[in-house]
């Protein structure tokens, strides 16, 4: 019951337009792809926007390039960025195209290419298959020399963690997201960082992922929770030596038997999913043992889609 009513939220295609109104306040969002764009786009460039929205990416290109393509399915959204659009400077030199991205391709090609249909732990949202589906596309029609994109690349990382889940009282470990640096919850970081998984939009990317690895447990606690990390190159300025990057909200998802934990044990845990696939699939694959402790999760029902399932 529970896992299913998780499943009917779908984000991704179809985000409502109040949404894309927040995502305009997210200051950290914003200006890191402002930078990001501005320091990519040449001069009089040609800039392809798959998944355009309100079209602000593509009116932050529209300051450098001569011709921006901006393609978005959901009318709605293609009615307001052309709204937008035309009452912002250099926003005539923005085309926003209402097509599906995974068949359009531009008449012309382009510099760069920005796509941002990205979830934390790359679930929910189609960024790695509409790469994919783009790169082979746009090699067929124009050949082996791919766009500079936006994002370049990404990391992503697990950390065990113990999370207050008590709120105002109420008791509900529930999959949750956390802003980078909120401090308002208490959580305890049981571990550093795992990485899990880094990719180049320009490679290969692959369509699902296999994962085992193991947390060096740091802090004595309650491991009832497990952080998903998702840090997107947005583009790399060599000239510089710096990157600019772009984390999204922190996914918080909860073990249904907790485990106490001390400061030098090691976690192993495995877990493996199709990228673009929902919550509770990763949480189905997911498993957690202690080395150095009994094996709390060993049956079955005991695993993180056990809890979800109930
Ligand atoms: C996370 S939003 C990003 C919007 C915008 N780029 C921004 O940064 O504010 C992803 C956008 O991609 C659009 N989208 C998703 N799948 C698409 C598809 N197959 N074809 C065209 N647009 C799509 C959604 O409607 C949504 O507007």
């Amino acid at each position: 019951m529970f896992k299913e009513e998780i499943k009917k939220t779908k984000l991704g295609a179809d985000i409502p337009l109040i949404y894309h109104f927040a995502m305009l306040q997210d200051e950290q969002r914003m200006l890191n792809f402002k930078d990001a764009i501005d320091s990519s786009v040449p001069v009089g460039g040609k800039v392809l926007e798959l998944g355009g929205g309100t079209g602000v990416m593509s009116y932050y290109a529209a300051q450098k390039a001569s011709k921006v393509y901006c393609v978005e399915q959901i009318p709605e959204n293609v009615k307001a960025a052309r709204k937008f659009l035309s009452s912002n400077p250099n926003g005539d030199r923005v085309e926003v195209v209402q097509a599906n991205a995974f068949e359009y391709l531009p008449p012309e090609p382009v510099d760069v290419v920005i796509c941002e249909m990205i979830h934390v732990g790359m679930l929910r949202e189609k960024q790695i298959e509409m790469m994919e589906s783009f790169k082979r596309r746009y090699r067929a029609r124009f050949g082996d020399r791919l766009p500079h994109f936006i994002p370049e690349g990404f990391i992503q990382a697990v950390q065990a963690l113990e999370y207050d889940f008590n709120f105002f009282g109420y008791n509900a470990p529930v999959p949750l997201f956390q802003i980078p640096g909120d401090k308002t919850r208490k959580s305890n970081e049981l571990s550093d960082p795992v990485v899990f998984q880094t990719a180049q939009y320009k490679d290969s990317l692959p369509n699902s992922i296999s994962w085992n690895g193991t947390f060096k447990i740091t802090e004595d606690g309650n491991l009832n929770s497990v952080r998903v990390i998702l840090k997107n190159l947005l583009t790399a300025i060599p000239s510089e030596n710096r990157g600019i990057f772009w984390h999204n909200q922190y996914l918080i998802l909860p073990l249904y038997n907790p485990l106490s934990v001390r400061a030098g044990e090691e976690v192993e845990l495995s877990f493996s999913y199709i990228m673009g696939c929902e919550i509770e699939d990763l949480l189905d694959s997911m498993t957690l043992n202690t080395k150095f402790a009994p094996n709390h999760f060993s049956k079955p029902e005991q695993t993180l889609a056990g809890y979800l399932s109930r």
